[in-house]
């Protein structure tokens, strides 16, 4: 019986502190602005993929097997159709992905779906387990192989690396660039999500992209980007989490508001986060914590800070929040790839601390 070889990637999830949210005609998911992120550690997707014979991608995500043509398996199926074609693969893959937190929580998957998902893909169609033999006899360096996983979701580009990541939008489409600022060890942040409500989004990120062009807000947002991000790596060059905080809260609600300000018109967040955010503020002003939060596409609350604040951070949000359950992260190191044993069953990703 010949062996399967199969191929575990694991890529973390990334938090913006800059957001990418619009995007330029011209196709190949060429964003509006620069954006600048932080790799997370414990959110993750883990990814295993092998080759089949069965004519079709076999997909399983979070124990359930979905099929092409199904509302939300399109993207997938067609970005295993362009991985294949592009690695000059005769077979079609099989792939089982998890998350390493709970589903329907609302923390999005797809930045470190489709990067490991195009890690592992490539992984099974040249047969190796090695990032390194990719990059050096195959030619899909880190960047070639965040170019692939963008054409799937836009951030998923930024997973490719650890530490704190700015994706450039170049001269062109296919002039994009990505530059690991620091790595994990240059600034120990943490992170708690603050899980306020799950469920779906009231409407995708991809046409919210698309409406950001028709807010009044987005030409004065984008006019002043080059300066913000100036500021946003002056504050990393100095680790200064005083400076940092204020632009990560004003860049999330500038962003929010150019999402409220659009047509149509879309709120990612109710009376519920503005109370935490509302909460955290005055928490900062009467205690001294040191905490700021940022946002996503979506009602769940991201809250950084430093050492030993975080402890501080959950024992009060127990107290006047018990209701809403949190995650625990900090800043990762990027993926991994290997390869998996046929006894080895415990693949599945470490569940995260709810
Ligand atoms: C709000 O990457 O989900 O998280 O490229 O259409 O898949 P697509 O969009 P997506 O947009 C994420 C936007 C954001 C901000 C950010 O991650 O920078």
């Amino acid at each position: 019986m010949i062996e399967v070889q199969r191929f575990h990637a694991i890529a973390p999830s990334n938090i913006a502190l800059l957001k990418y949210w619009g995007k330029q005609a011209g196709g190949e998911q060429w964003p509006a602005n620069a954006s600048l992120s932080l790799t997370l550690h414990t959110l993750h997707t883990a990814t295993v993929a092998h080759r089949n014979h069965e004519g079709e991608h076999q997909v399983t995500l979070n124990g359930q097997r979905i099929y092409r043509g199904e509302a939300g398996a399109q993207k997938i199926f067609r970005h295993l159709d362009r991985l294949t074609t592009v690695a000059a693969c005769s077979n079609k893959l099989t792939i089982t992905t998890k998350n390493s937190f709970p589903t329907a929580c609302g923390i999005a998957s797809s930045a470190s779906g489709f990067a490991a998902l195009t890690i592992a893909g490539l992984a099974a169609c040249y047969g190796t387990e090695s990032l390194r033999v990719l990059a050096d006899e195959y030619e899909w360096t880190a960047a070639r192989m965040a170019d692939l996983a963008r054409l799937g979701s836009g951030s998923a580009c930024r997973s490719f690396w650890g530490g704190f990541v700015q994706w450039s939008p170049g001269s062109r489409p296919d002039a994009q660039t990505y530059t690991q600022v620091y790595d994990h060890t240059y600034w120990p942040l943490w992170d708690t999500v603050v899980l306020v409500a799950s469920g779906s989004k009231p409407i995708l990120s991809s046409a919210g992209h698309e409406h950001a062009w028709s807010s009044p807000l987005f030409a004065p947002r984008l006019a002043g980007m080059a300066e913000k991000l100036q500021q946003f790596c002056a504050a990393l060059t100095h680790r200064d989490l005083g400076r940092l905080g204020p632009l990560l809260e004003q860049e999330a609600l500038e962003m929010h508001g150019v999402m409220m300000s659009a047509e149509p018109s879309t709120r990612y967040f109710g009376g519920e986060t503005a109370a935490v955010l509302a909460w955290l503020r005055r928490l900062r002003h009467d205690e001294g914590l040191q905490l700021y939060f940022t946002l996503d596409a979506g009602p769940n609350i991201h809250i950084l800070g430093e050492h030993g604040d975080q402890q501080r951070l959950h024992h009060r949000l127990a107290q006047d929040f018990p209701h809403y359950p949190y995650l625990c992260d900090s800043v990762g190191a990027g993926p991994q790839l290997r390869l998996l044993d046929n006894e080895d069953a415990s693949w599945s990703a470490e569940p995260c601390r709810l």
